[in-house]
């Protein structure tokens, strides 16, 4: 723990350091990537060791700071933040606050109501009326310089028409345009790439490429909505006036946005724009009310950073119709049963949904579901999707009601009822098949003993192939019999033995973990860890002596007791001590450095190294290098033509470097630690 204190206290200090020489010095005195690793290290340890988050530090910003390979992009102006109504009566409130204010004010205030654009918020920067530079939002003071890719989008002028001399700045939104959207998916899916999933993650994806060739022809707009750095002489003196002088200049404007001057037309107004929203041409997800004259905005100021004269309104979910088709009972690892609809596939709030969950009996029972209802599927920003509804109809009545069996849809074991947890749970842990493939699953998941190779669809064949059944069962695999499954090379049995050695060593918590003891999660099971630190002291444990371990209540130390009581798991437990796995405390990794912990996949053709003389050098600076992407992924390193994993990265936000910030990164590191 000491350890931990000091290095964060150290953390804090040097990035607080760099950052400040950074923006008030315009001094680097580390490349940004560095930046980013120390900035994750800092993340890590905060997160492991709460107690131990110093208030200033970095990571304590609204919003963060930006890991990435591109440039910083310090904003002429902060970007500000609205405030949301969801509701009429909020927005009446929002015009009473607005009235208070101005102690009354004019007999009618004018707003401005613009559609929200669900894009991305960019400050576009011009001097002397030429575009010189351009960066996302960030956490509103600095953001990401993405002026490559701005210059690639056709309606970002790269001139301006009669601007005044001197430097200014528009803040607008970059999104897709829905029609090219939908056929630059086509075009992907030909080429046997994958397509996105929603609009505006493609439009953040795209906007982080390094690579400007990449965004070049991918159907983006830019509307600008708001000023920036504004020259006093051009400064109009309205909301609605400074729009048409955008027009003027040679943006592309919002052709929905109008002036009303009561409560009652700014709520139609946003009504009229919801009833527009399904046939227009790119997302948006709201309305924005702005008063409109600046001289009032001007009295109006500002509660913390966001503007007392603007509210976002928010439209409520989107909903849609579909048919239910079926219904799924899904077994977990603890033999809870879950319902899963199965619907026709359907667009609603940027993805397309065609299985959502219906949680449990109760929800079940709630929603008198039938097989061909027509059902209303709700979806909300990121949130999972959800069955809200049945839509009354006469034919209802006649169709077959979905109920939930009494028997297991895996291996046809009587369920029972969990009074516990109002789970409805299939008794037959060791003989049902979806058990035994979630056990295997999790046993062998990055958190746990993090076998590389043995993902979910490997453990559905080796137990489909009847060669795992229980946990040691993967540690007595063979080449011969690993050979003999379909699509099975010598290279990948080779790999997936060798990821299996390797998780021989994950230690007392990770092992705990992973036997899938009923409430031991991550925490616990490092608890239990370090207060008995070796297993057969545990496995002896009561629950009184249970009770000692700081965090530990009743329920979670009956359901340790009990596990370690049974016969079947000691004889597990044996099995796996002597086919190798260590039960034992094993110390971290040395921490030789800023890439401890960090995850790399390499990709394309590095030129400098090699693939194998980088994957040494990361490793010898402890970070791991894995063969596919995916949201563990720290860094990819891009090659010339990289090609699927480069996409995915980007999709899954994952910071791509070249094979120069690589370089820059292990040379940064070695130094760090
Ligand atoms: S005015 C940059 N007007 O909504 C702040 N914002 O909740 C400017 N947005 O992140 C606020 N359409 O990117 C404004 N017509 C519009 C907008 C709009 C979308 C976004 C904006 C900001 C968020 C505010």
């Amino acid at each position: 723990m000491g350890t931990a204190d000091a290095r964060i206290t150290r953390l804090v200090a040097d990035l607080n350091r760099y950052s400040r020489l950074y923006h008030e010095d315009n001094v680097s005195e580390i490349p940004d990537q560095a930046y980013d690793a120390l900035f994750r290290e800092l993340e890590d340890l905060e997160s492991a060791n709460p107690a131990f988050r110093l208030p200033d530090s970095p990571t304590q910003r609204v919003g963060g700071l930006i890991s990435s390979a591109l440039e910083p992009f310090v904003h002429e102006v902060p970007m500000l933040s609205l405030q949301n109504a969801f509701s009429a009566a909020e927005l009446e409130e929002f015009e009473a606050r607005v009235r208070r204010h101005l102690g009354g004010g004019p007999a009618a205030i004018a707003y401005q109501i613009e559609p929200k654009l669900d894009g991305l918020a960019m400050e576009l920067v011009y001097e002397d009326g030429v575009f010189v530079r351009g960066g996302t939002r960030g956490d509103g003071q600095v953001g990401e310089n993405v002026s490559h890719n701005l210059r690639t989008i056709p309606s970002v002028p790269l001139r301006l028409r009669d601007a005044p001399a001197g430097r200014l700045s528009v803040v607008g939104e970059v999104l897709f345009d829905l029609s090219g959207f939908e056929a630059m998916n086509d075009r992907r899916e030909r080429d046997g790439e994958k397509r996105f999933e929603n609009p505006r993650n493609a439009a953040a994806g795209t906007m982080r490429q390094l690579d400007p060739k990449m965004v070049q022809g991918r159907p983006l707009l830019f509307f600008a909505h708001s000023a920036g750095l504004m020259p006093a002489e051009c400064m109009a003196r309205s909301q609605s006036a400074l729009v048409a002088q955008f027009a003027r200049w040679g943006f592309r404007v919002n052709p929905l946005n109008v002036v009303v001057d009561s409560v009652a037309d700014v709520v139609a107004a946003i009504e009229s724009l919801r009833v527009q929203r399904p046939g227009l041409d790119y997302e948006i997800d709201g309305a924005v009310v702005k008063v409109d004259s600046f001289d009032l905005q001007q009295e109006l100021g500002f509660v913390t950073r966001s503007p007392r004269w603007a509210v976002a309104y928010k439209y409520p979910p989107e909903r849609v119709r579909t048919v239910l088709e079926g219904v799924l009972f899904s077994v977990g690892r603890t033999g809870a049963v879950t319902p899963v609809a199965c619907v026709r596939p359907v667009r609603v709030g940027g993805v397309t949904v065609s299985r959502t969950t219906l949680h449990n009996q109760d929800e079940l029972a709630r929603l008198d579901l039938c097989v061909g209802d027509t059902v209303e599927v709700e979806r909300a920003g990121d949130v999972i999707p959800k069955v809200v509804q049945v839509v009354a109809d006469a034919d209802h009545a006649h169709r077959a009601r979905v109920c939930f069996p009494t028997l297991c849809p895996e291996c046809g074991t009587v369920l029972i009822r969990d009074a516990e947890e109002a789970a409805i749970r299939c008794p037959n842990e060791l003989g049902c098949p979806a058990q035994v493939r979630r056990a295997i699953q999790h046993f062998a998941s990055r958190l746990c003993m993090d076998v590389e190779g043995l993902g979910e669809k490997m453990v559905d064949q080796l137990v489909g192939a009847g060669l795992v059944r229980t946990p040691s069962d993967v540690y007595r695999l063979t080449f011969e019999q690993l050979l003999a499954l379909d699509r099975m090379g010598k290279l990948s049995a080779q790999n997936l033995l060798a990821g299996v050695d390797a998780s021989r060593s994950r230690g007392l918590d990770r092992a705990l973990m992973a036997l899938g003891i009923r409430h031991v999660g991550e925490a616990t099971a490092r608890d239990l860890a370090r207060h008995f630190v070796t297993l057969d002291a545990l496995l002896c444990a009561t629950v009184e002596q249970l009770l000692v371990v700081e965090g530990i209540g009743a329920i979670v130390a009956t359901s340790v007791a009990e596990f370690m009581a049974r016969e079947r798991n000691q004889t597990e437990v044996q099995a796996l001590r002597s086919l190798g796995v260590r039960f034992e405390p094993i110390a971290a990794p040395v921490q030789a450095g800023a890439l401890v912990g960090k995850v790399f996949v390499l990709t394309g053709t590095l030129t400098a190294l090699g693939r194998d003389e980088a994957s040494r050098m990361l490793e010898a600076a402890g970070a791991k290098v894995s063969g596919s992407v995916s949201k563990r992924t720290s860094y990819l390193v891009a090659g010339a033509e990289a090609g699927s994993k480069l996409d995915k990265a980007r999709e899954l936000g994952v910071t791509v470097l070249d094979e120069a910030g690589m370089l820059a990164l292990l040379a940064a590191s070695g130094g760090a630690g």
